[in-house]
């Protein structure tokens, strides 16, 4: 997903846009660009290929001024990364240039017809069609009207699109516009200036007023303010949010990755998360947000929970949490599955969208089918004001912070225990939970930030993940073992090693090994084995015991003082006790630890690995 970020005002744009797309930069980062208007009316572009410091160098070598501009990060949807096919395009007269997030899907008839008009491509891109279009418009059918030939363009296009627009012959002004779920377009409030980013953290430093467009709505954007209107021109009303995230939360701080503050700030993380959330006079769930009534939530028959990547594994461990406590029956399906299989909805059903972005397009997707058939909606989700957050019945916001890493990890911690609090407020609605039953799971949730800050602080003033580093990372396969409420942790560590040290690895269930797994065990084969004392820990014994009798490795996520693990695991990745329901959340924090440091070991960019982006808002 690309990265976008606006500016007018008093300010030099170039820096604005600049530090901007630095903010933006784990969201795509095969090219960059930028264009500015400088101080003689004239129209500058930079663009260069690779990560955005050479963009910045380009800039030390060929300064832009001026003040009004736009800039963008690429994730290459069409056309390889270079020079060529960064953004901005720019129109054939230079006048005008375009940025955009998303995808043209009819750019292929788009192309043809252009090029029938005498149109010259000079890029692979399909962002190239939206500036030669509106350019065709705009002096041919606009008669000059900027605004005008924006619209007409919009209506051409098929899929979706965030796009802002900046003409030579319209110096005083930024347009914006979204189409579908193109990923966020948040238009900042300043004082006589004015900022657009595809994400928060990208004008956090500048402002806390934010205003979204939604699917087809566009914005006139000047220093003094922004005029809001759908595609045909209608003026439109909006509210402006007003964002309470601190912006050196979006800063790494003495942390040399986003990925390693982020793994080690969970203790506060979860703290944040359960703000506001736990009343410990009367021992209940609080969740406001969510906005259903309890005869609502006596009235459901299923919850399904739609979500792509480490989200979708958060969902597994919801599901055993849901149906332990609360008695309903949980379905957890990948959205990009969900959303083609003509899946069985009805109106009893409870929707649970988990997404750290909140604008994932198969999971926005997902949640559409469901609201097409009349489904209740929650979204469990981190950005404040991100599409899901806005489309669904309910809400459960993760409360985490910015998340800026790729790879998931405080987000990941953050959806599972909003799902333990679910799992209880819908067991407290619908009288599946005795108060007994209930005290205790709350005094169990109120404890979890203090244990996973215990077991953060011993694995940062230690060095055994360093050592085991040392001694893995020229692995090539990792096998990943959990079992019950476990089993999605295991394939959630597997995916943090595969994303980020680009090492295989499997997640598996337990009980599987037998069916053909074990197969694969061998000295060159590690196994990590999630093996908790809870109430399948006598079988993950008897899984160690398998692995060794074959002559394979096996490290262990366990508790600290378990000596019959230390026994028969070659190494113990310490977690505390907690209540069993909550052993995942700990037990996760041992492999994204383990991920980083042999990432960092292989020399990896921990907080842009090859081909992904944070938010994957096309298909
Ligand atoms: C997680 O480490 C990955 N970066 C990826 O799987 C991510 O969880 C997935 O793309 C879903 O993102 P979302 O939570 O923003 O919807």
């Amino acid at each position: 997903m690309c990265g976008i970020v606006g500016y007018i005002g008093a300010q030099s744009a170039a820096s604005v846009v600049l530090h901007g797309l630095r903010q933006l930069e784990y969201r795509g980062y095969d090219s960059a660009g930028m264009a500015v208007i400088n101080s003689d009316g004239a129209l500058h572009v930079r663009r260069e290929a690779g990560k955005l410091i050479n963009l910045a160098q380009l800039l030390d070598q060929e300064p832009l001024q001026g003040q009004v501009g736009v800039g963008h990060t690429r994730w290459a949807t069409h056309g390889p990364p270079c020079q060529r096919n960064a953004h901005p395009h720019r129109s054939v007269d230079g006048k005008l240039v375009v940025v955009q997030n998303g995808i043209v899907e009819n750019f292929t008839e788009l192309r043809q017809q252009l090029q029938l008009d005498g149109y010259t491509f000079h890029s692979d891109t399909d962002t190239e069609v939206i500036v030669h279009l509106i350019h065709r418009y705009y002096h041919n059918g606009s008669a000059g009207n900027l605004v005008n030939a924006v619209q007409r363009t919009l209506h051409d296009l098929k899929g979706p699109s965030a796009i802002v627009v900046l003409s030579q012959d319209a110096p005083d002004q930024l347009i914006a516009a979204r189409l579908g779920n193109a990923g966020g377009v948040a238009i900042g409030q300043g004082e006589g200036e004015m900022f657009i980013a595809s994400d928060i953290p990208a004008i956090l430093r500048h402002t806390r007023q934010i205003t979204f467009l939604e699917n087809r709505q566009m914005a006139v954007i000047t220093a003094q303010g922004a005029h809001y209107m759908d595609l045909e021109g209608s003026p439109l009303a909006k509210q402006s949010i007003q964002i309470e995230w601190n912006p050196l939360a979006a800063e790494k701080g003495e942390f040399r990755h986003f990925m390693q503050k982020e793994i080690y700030e969970q203790g506060r993380s979860l703290t944040d998360t359960l703000r506001g959330r736990l009343d410990f006079q009367q021992q209940r769930v609080m969740l406001d947000s969510l906005n259903l009534t309890d005869d609502q939530l006596r009235t459901l028959d299923k919850v399904t929970i739609v979500a792509c990547g480490t989200s979708y594994y958060a969902g597994l461990v919801g599901k055993y949490l849901i149906e332990q406590v609360a008695r309903l029956p949980v379905e957890v399906d990948y959205a990009s599955e969900f959303r083609y299989r003509q899946p069985v909805v009805k109106p009893s059903h409870l929707v649970v969208a988990i997404t750290q972005s909140g604008e994932t397009v198969d999971t926005l997707a997902a949640l559409e089918e469901a609201r097409a058939h009349g489904a209740l909606t929650v979204a469990i989700v981190n950005a404040v004001g991100s599409q899901a957050a806005r489309v669904c019945d309910g809400l459960i916001y993760m409360q985490a912070g910015p998340e800026i890493g790729v790879a998931s990890t405080k987000a990941f911690t953050a959806s599972v225990t909003d799902l333990f609090l679910l799992a209880i407020y819908l067991g407290q609605a619908r009288g599946t939970l005795d108060d007994a039953r209930r005290a205790e799971l709350i005094q169990a949730v109120a404890a979890l930030p203090g244990l996973a800050g215990e077991l953060l602080e011993n694995a940062w003033q230690g060095n055994l993940y360093k050592d085991l580093a040392e001694r893995f990372y020229q692995y090539r396969n990792f096998l990943y073992l959990g079992r019950g409420i476990n089993f999605p942790i295991a394939l959630e560590g597997a995916l943090k090693l595969k994303e980020i040290s680009y090492i295989h690895a499997e997640g598996y269930a337990a009980g599987e090994m037998k069916h053909g797994p074990i197969a694969l065990i061998d000295q060159e084969m590690p196994t990590l084995v999630i093996a908790p004392r809870d109430s399948v820990y006598g079988k993950m014994i008897s899984q160690i015991e398998q692995v060794k009798a074959r002559g394979g490795l096996v490290l262990a996520v366990a508790h600290a003082a378990d000596e019959t693990i230390k026994a028969k695991a070659d190494v113990v990745l310490p977690i505390p006790i907690s209540h069993e329901l909550l052993t995942p959340i700990l037990a996760v924090m041992p492999l994204q630890i383990l991920a980083y440091e042999i990432a960092l070991r292989r020399g990896v960019d921990v907080d842009q690995p090859r081909n992904l982006a944070k938010s994957v808002t096309v298909e």
